[in-house]
């Protein structure tokens, strides 16, 4: 499939759309949620294709027309979606500096969109969790992050690896990205339990593709699941844990609706 880097990026191609304005207060909420300690965060999700990598670029856009200078880094070392979208996938990126290590800033590359660079995956040889596990990667997301910068990082899915686990270790908080047509429920549950259990700060869960245009259906869904999952089930199972914070919903697009 040819991506589309119009597609993804939502919050500029149809800056009023119900999409973008859900982004617009994503952002707003991760900003009052964690106030001066904004300096990176981490998207997750359980399975693969949930959206991470569209709200990953979509939440950096945001950030970015805040003027806040922002890099998006692609961490997805096994499927690098954003390397491919901005045209960077056979270049050197995060892979290469942690095996050689040295500064992450010379890989840094400037994207179309004013205040966002990005920083490539690069190649990977071997096992990715491998060099995920390293001392290099807190080291690489925290030179990034004192640079002034707000640092916004894809990750693999959390049911295929634990790569997303290492990631979050290193960055302030985490947004889970949950598609209700993709729930199961245990395994969602589990997962979050287990990003708790790595002290990694959950700030909310992203509800992806909830329908704006089925009306009462879409909202209620929309806010029961988001409810259900982080104060009542999440809660209920007693992982001595605190739930995910707040719920958002990302509304479905295409291009006819922009
Ligand atoms: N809210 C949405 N509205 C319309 N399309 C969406 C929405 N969310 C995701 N998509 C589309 O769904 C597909 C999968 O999204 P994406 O690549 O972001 O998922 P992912 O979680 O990063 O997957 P993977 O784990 O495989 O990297 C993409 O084509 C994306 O454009
Ligand atoms: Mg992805």
């Amino acid at each position: 499939m040819t991506l589309n880097l119009s597609d993804y990026l939502i919050v500029l191609s149809s800056p009023r759309s119900i999409a973008s304005e859900s982004f617009r207060s994503l952002r707003t909420n991760i900003q009052a949620a964690m106030g001066d300690g904004l300096k990176s965060i981490a998207v997750v999700s359980s399975w693969g294709g949930e959206g991470k990598s569209m709200v990953c670029a979509n939440l950096a856009a945001a950030f970015a027309q805040l003027f806040f200078e922002v890099v998006l880094v692609d961490c997805d070392l096994r499927r690098p979606t954003l390397s491919r979208l901005f045209g960077y996938d056979k270049h050197r990126g995060l892979a290469e500096n942690l095996y050689e290590g040295g500064s992450v800033e010379d890989l840094i590359v400037q994207t179309d969109v004013r205040n966002l660079s990005f920083l490539p995956s690069g190649k990977v040889q071997g096992n990715p969790a491998d060099i995920l596990a390293g001392n290099r990667l807190g080291a690489a997301l925290s030179e990034l992050a004192s640079k002034d910068k707000f640092v916004v990082v894809d990750t693999s899915p959390l049911s295929a690896c634990s790569d997303a686990l290492m990631i979050g270790t290193h960055v302030g908080g985490a947004v889970m990205v949950v598609n209700p047509e993709r729930w199961r429920g245990d395994v969602e549950i589990r997962l979050k339990a287990s990003l708790v259990n790595h002290n990694i700060n959950v700030l909310g869960v992203i509800l992806n593709g909830v329908d704006a245009n089925e009306g009462s259906y879409g909202y209620g869904y929309g806010y029961g699941y988001g409810y259900g999952y982080g104060y009542g089930q999440g809660y209920g199972q007693g992982y001595g844990q605190k739930p995910a914070k707040k719920s958002w919903s990302i509304f479905p697009w295409s291009k006819k609706s922009k």
